[in-house]
């Protein structure tokens, strides 16, 4: 396989939070991989911008550091982090102040590309974009980023996107959610609209039903305060999950180009039922042994926040009315493991009789680890003995189809920057689609608030809660297993 990096223009980019935990851990890092594989022009250059007072010097060092932490040791090339470092410029800069703004708009170079990563609390995006305007730093040829959570509700995702509106034009506005930026949920959208073989039996006729599993070893240590505000619906349901349900469920775009594919997105959310309370099982992990507990991590005694949710939903439109989509995602769970299954309906008459079993195929999509797509089929078991039947999977594990390269494949983050500075927002969620979303996940948070109900408990390392086995049970399926 040959590998294809097209180098992008020369730009401007500055990171607001630049020494914040996300510019450390996941925005400079993707930069300097894509510097690495030379996919940066001579003319880049990255602004820091952050409160606290430091020089130029001082940040590089600081984020060699952060390079050093958190790249893979092939990665670190001292030579190639050397020549990334010099790329490198640093403003102390007050968001909700004068201090700074001056030397930034000194900083910024006219007629190349401009991009202002917005890596800070949401409630700096107004200030922020109200002076980048006053000073003079933003043309109208400028992007900005925003990242989740965007909003907490219709009405402060609205409220946001106002503020935004005031100073930018949608166009210019890129609304991360680092799930359209893997390379699987991609290639979720290769293998519908590439490929003849699936679209005919994408729908209702033929598919039983769709599982998505988000399931993570991690629990919210750290992050507590902002994750009991939130829980897994708002953490992972209205954003992630919503676009992976979308990418599954979407009719085929006209084009591979941002307004197509996310009229499309759009059409999903707003086709989605709200759910029936008892489609809905919402969970909470115990301590076990050392390990605290969801409530002792979130430092809240009376949590009722959800680190597990599963649930039904339905999509009322012609392509999949009566088929049901089922989602789970939840922390400290038995492994790390996400991905889609399309489970298809069985065939319609068993030629082979009632002692062949019951076969369908299945057909995964492994997010991740072990990124790669797997299609069960039926096939003959070898040997002698008759017409027995056994289900293989026809296995497309990345790594083995593709080689190393797909190990060097860009991650989320590297991705989604490039397209900023491309200019490409289909990977982006639009203001009405994030507004959308909101729409359907409100009322069922409000209805817990209102029964002020408890989650379920489940033990860490468990699969969750066993109340969610049910939601498949009562129908006569299964959870597929949650397997590293
Ligand atoms: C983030 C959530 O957006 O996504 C986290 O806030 C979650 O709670 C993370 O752990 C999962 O991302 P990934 O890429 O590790 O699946």
């Amino acid at each position: 396989m040959v590998s294809r990096v097209i180098p992008v223009d020369d730009f401007d980019l500055v990171i607001f939070g630049g020494t914040g935990d996300l510019a450390r851990r996941k925005i400079l890092p993707g930069l300097f991989r894509r510097f690495r594989a030379g996919q940066m022009p001579p003319g880049a250059r990255i602004v820091g911008a952050a409160r606290s007072e430091m020089t130029t010097a001082a940040y590089r060092k600081t984020i060699e550091g952060a390079l050093k932490e958190f790249l893979d040791e092939a990665d670190c090339d001292p030579k190639a982090i050397k020549s990334f470092l010099g790329t490198l410029d640093y403003v102390r800069i007050d968001a909700t102040g004068t201090a700074g703004w001056s030397e930034l708009a000194k900083l910024l170079r006219p007629d190349i590309i401009r991009a202002f990563y917005f890596s800070v609390a949401p409630s700096l995006f107004g200030p922020l974009a109200e002076r980048l305007h006053k000073h003079r730093c933003a043309g109208s040829a400028c992007r900005i980023v925003v990242e989740k959570p965007f909003g907490r509700d219709l009405e402060t995702a609205q409220a946001l996107n106002a503020t935004l509106a005031e100073h930018f034009n949608e166009g210019q506005i890129y609304r991360i959610d680092h799930y359209l930026g893997k390379e699987t949920v991609q290639n979720l959208m290769a293998v519908r609209f590439g490929n003849m073989l699936f679209e005919p039996l994408w729908n209702a006729q033929h598919v039983d039903h769709v599982q998505i599993t988000v399931a993570e070893t991690v629990g919210v240590n750290g992050r507590g305060e902002y994750y009991d505000k939130s829980g897994a619906m708002r953490d992972m349901v209205q954003n992630h999950i919503m676009q992976l349900i979308c990418l599954i469920a979407m009719e085929p775009p006209s084009r591979f180009d941002p307004s197509s594919v996310r009229d499309e997105k759009l059409k999903v959310i707003r086709a989605l039922d709200p759910p029936e309370a008892s489609d809905i099982v919402r969970g909470q992990y115990t301590g076990g042994g050392e390990a605290a507990g969801y409530r002792e991590e979130a430092g809240n005694p009376g949590s009722t926040t959800e680190s597990y949710i599963a649930m039904k939903l339905g999509i009322s439109n012609w392509r999949w009315a009566g088929t049901p989509f089922y989602l789970r995602t939840g922390k400290r769970l038995r492994a790390r493991a996400s991905e889609i299954a399309v489970v298809f309906k069985d065939a319609p008459h068993s030629i082979f009789g009632q002692d062949a079993g019951r076969h369908r195929n299945i057909l995964t999509i492994r997010l991740q680890p072990n990124e790669g797509i797997q299609l069960g089929v039926t096939i003959k078991e070898p040997g002698p003995g008759g017409m027995r039947l056994i289900d293989v999977p026809l296995d497309m594990t990345f790594a083995d189809a593709l080689g190393p390269e797909a190990d060097d494949a860009p991650d989320a983050y590297e991705r989604l920057i490039m397209d900023v500075i491309r200019g490409d927002q289909t990977l982006f969620m639009r203001g009405d689609e994030v507004e959308a979303a909101w729409a359907w996940t409100d009322p069922i948070v409000e209805a817990w608030t209102r029964s002020g109900e408890r989650p379920h408990e489940y033990e860490p390392g468990s699969t969750g809660p066993e109340e969610a086995q049910m939601l498949l049970h009562r129908s006569g399926r299964r959870w597929r297993e949650i397997r590293p």
